[in-house]
């Protein structure tokens, strides 16, 4: 008995109790239905237990009481109800980079919408060099294969679009607190909580595959970030009056993200920029950055059909592609 037969009994038991009024079931009717030996099905329930599901065995009925908030498979796939993204997934407990080993699974030939996602990674990578902290089993770490038949100018729309997802998958645990930061970083009263790191593959005409990387920091208590980042950054749970499940903040995540994803490819940004300019937390703030290489300051008006940030700079507009933006102040 190989464990991977085992897993596999382990998870049609899992689908069979999740399609009953009750998650409960005779162990002999379980044995009848599944076709599986009574020693088999002591070894998968002993699995499942393993995977962190919570199973009561009263007399001869097996029950499923509880299961874990954990990213694996059976958990993120259960009720997702997507039709592309995270359809294929791979979940890991630890890994140095999600991107880096959906950039591996993309150049094998994975589907567009394939998930990476981790419990830990070792090596998280963010925007501009800097790392990503990925502590295990608090955070959100996943990466989405996309092979979108589109030049790279379209690639800063993907990403805020990505962040517009992101935001109104948070919104439903922190309602009217939630921003987005232009580009692509989420914040909750004002602290990073989440950031988005695009990688692109492919030539100059079109991309062979893009990978989206969202980290979200979700359990992870104010204190227990590192030092130089306590006073800046913040998690979900540590903003939110509700209980917060990793599992279910994830799939609101890819299903609104399926959604803004078909909505790019066909309309770009026209549907989402209202939505992005309500949550933007630039718009209206005189904001620092370096452009062409000369640290300016500005006021940002808006964010335009491109995606672009519009900064008034000395009564001249420029439409800024990308790069950090400092908030210096709100006009
Ligand atoms: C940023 O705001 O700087 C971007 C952070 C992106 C972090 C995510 S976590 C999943 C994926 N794997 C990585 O190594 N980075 C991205």
């Amino acid at each position: 008995m190989t464990d991977r037969a085992i897993a596999e009994i382990a998870t049609d038991i899992l689908s069979y109790l999740r399609t009953l009024p009750q998650p409960r079931a005779a162990a002999a009717t379980i044995s009848r239905k599944l076709a599986i030996e009574p020693l088999r099905l002591s070894a998968a329930l002993e699995c499942l237990v393993n995977w962190g599901y919570q199973i009561a065995q009263d007399g001869e009925t097996v029950l499923l009481s509880a299961a874990p908030d954990r990213l694996i498979d059976t958990e993120i796939s259960f009720g997702l109800g997507t039709e592309l993204i995270g359809t294929q997934l791979h979940t890991y407990q630890s890994v140095r980079s999600t991107n880096d080993i959906a950039h591996s699974l993309a150049e094998s030939g994975a589907p567009e919408g394939t998930i990476v996602t981790a419990e830990e990674q070792t090596q998280g990578r963010g925007r501009q060099g800097r790392s990503w902290h990925s502590p295990a089993g608090t955070g959100i770490y996943v990466s989405i294969i996309l092979r979108p038949a589109m030049p790279p100018d379209k690639l800063p729309g993907l990403s805020i679009v990505t962040a517009l997802a992101l935001a109104e998958a948070i919104s439903a645990y922190c309602p009217d607190r939630v921003q987005v930061k232009w580009p692509n970083d989420v914040l909750i009263s004002g602290k990073k909580t989440a950031g988005i790191l695009t990688e692109l593959h492919g030539d100059r005409r079109m991309l062979s595959h893009v990978i989206i990387g969202t980290g979200i920091n979700v359990l992870i208590g104010q204190d227990d970030f590192p030092e130089e980042l306590r006073s800046v950054a913040t998690s979900v749970a540590a903003q939110s009056r509700f209980p917060v499940r990793r599992v279910d903040l994830l799939q609101k995540f890819l299903r609104q993200f399926e959604l803004e994803y078909r909505g790019y490819r066909v309309h770009q940004l026209s549907r989402a920029l209202p939505r992005i300019r309500v949550l933007s937390s630039l718009i209206g703030s005189v904001v620092e950055m370096d452009l062409r290489g000369r640290r300016v300051r500005g006021t940002a008006l808006d964010i335009d059909s491109h995606g672009r940030l519009v900064v008034d700079i000395d009564g001249v507009k420029e439409a800024v592609v990308s790069g950090e933006v400092h908030v210096v102040a709100v006009e």
